[in-house]
């Protein structure tokens, strides 16, 4: 069975930047990749890569659970699962950075932006994140990988770490390919367009959760920050804002850019845009809202996990085994 892998940290709500960039792309793939299966995880162990708070984390791997299956991730077509629950990518993870080299990983600019936020010292695990993503993909021979734009570098390296090891080895593993969104693939925060929507920027008008509620986002909307020219066209240099907005409108309506300017060229204000906008997100989020409301706390959500565990127990454990034989480890076979 060919696979296709992703995850996401269980750290912080879900925002629409997340959602657009990443979930509602894993949507779509089912239908665009009907001979894959999907394995999609909870990436906790990387979630403790910086300073957690043991409840709150545990709240947010559940959360994120609801919010993928509310989504519309089908549970016929995904093995989901929680990363910590599978053992084998903390294996594999180490036996990976076997060949992975300081040089590579000092590069990583994710590493260089976390390094830089941390107040009480940057963990050996924020250091060797990438080798644990590329565990998470190279386990299940991924053939493809879909992401966000600003994974693209640790996707890179992923697929020179399985090069190294094929190069040694004979093809072992599957060199996996990133797919990365046109549309959505970067969010920008609503109150600075110079910077990707986040979870965890302090500002919280910055972004709108997946759970708000309708009043709420209406609001986050109107107070997006745009510019004074008050007319609607896509100008990215000079109109980051705008042109923020304009992707956003258009990875939720499905509509082209071209055809939003065109509803909108007569507009002497951004006010009826921002209006409509905001009930165009409130109204594609309903759906999500309610179906997760009954999720949250359901037994076949636990069942959901469980299914996805076993299956991707399944695949990593007998992959692991064959890396370590490979490697020499342990004692020859009789
Ligand atoms: P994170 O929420 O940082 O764990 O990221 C989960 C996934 O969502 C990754 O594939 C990211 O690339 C994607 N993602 C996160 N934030 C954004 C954003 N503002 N715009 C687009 N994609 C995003
Ligand atoms: N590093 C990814 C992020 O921050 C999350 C992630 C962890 C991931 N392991 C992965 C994504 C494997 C794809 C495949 O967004």
């Amino acid at each position: 069975m060919k696979h296709i892998v992703s995850g996401i940290q269980p750290t912080g709500s879900i925002n629409i930047g997340t959602y657009l960039g990443s979930i509602q792309n894993f949507v779509k793939l089912q239908d665009a990749y009907p001979d894959h299966h999907f394995l999609i995880f909870i990436a906790d162990l990387h979630a403790i890569t910086v300073s957690q708070k043991p409840e709150e984390l545990r709240k947010t791997i559940k959360e994120l659970a609801a919010i993928y299956i509310a989504c519309g991730l089908d549970p016929n077509r995904v093995s989901l699962f929680i990363q910590s629950e599978v053992p084998a990518h903390a294996q594999m993870n180490y036996l990976l950075q076997t060949h992975t080299y300081m040089g590579e990983l000092e590069r990583m600019t994710q590493f260089k932006e976390k390094a830089r936020k941390q107040e009480q010292g940057v963990s050996s695990a924020l250091f060797t994140y990438p080798s644990l993503m590329a565990a998470d993909i190279l386990l299940y021979d991924a053939e493809y990988v879909p992401v966000g734009d600003d994974q693209r570098q640790h996707l890179e390296l992923t697929r020179d770490i399985a090069a190294r090891i094929n190069n040694r080895f004979g093809e072992f593993f599957t060199v996996p390919k990133p797919l990365i969104p046109k549309v959505g693939a970067r969010i920008m925060s609503l109150t600075d367009p110079n910077v990707k929507m986040s979870k965890s920027d302090p500002n919280i008008k910055s972004r709108i959760h997946l759970l708000d509620d309708d009043a709420l986002i209406k609001k986050r909307i109107r107070s997006a920050v745009t510019d004074s020219e008050a007319s609607i066209y896509y100008d990215k240099d000079n109109k980051p804002g705008l042109a923020n907005l304009l992707h956003i409108y258009s990875a939720f309506s499905g509509k082209s850019i071209e055809s939003i300017e065109k509803d909108y060229e007569n507009a002497q204000s951004y006010q009826t845009f921002k209006e409509d906008l905001g009930e165009l997100i409130v109204h594609k989020l309903a759906p999500i809202k309610a179906r997760y409301k009954e999720l949250i706390n359901s037994k076949e959500l636990n069942q959901i996990l469980d299914e996805g565990r076993a299956y991707a127990s399944k695949h990593a454990t007998k992959k692991t085994l064959k890396l370590q034989r490979k490697l020499g480890l342990g004692r020859a076979r009789r």
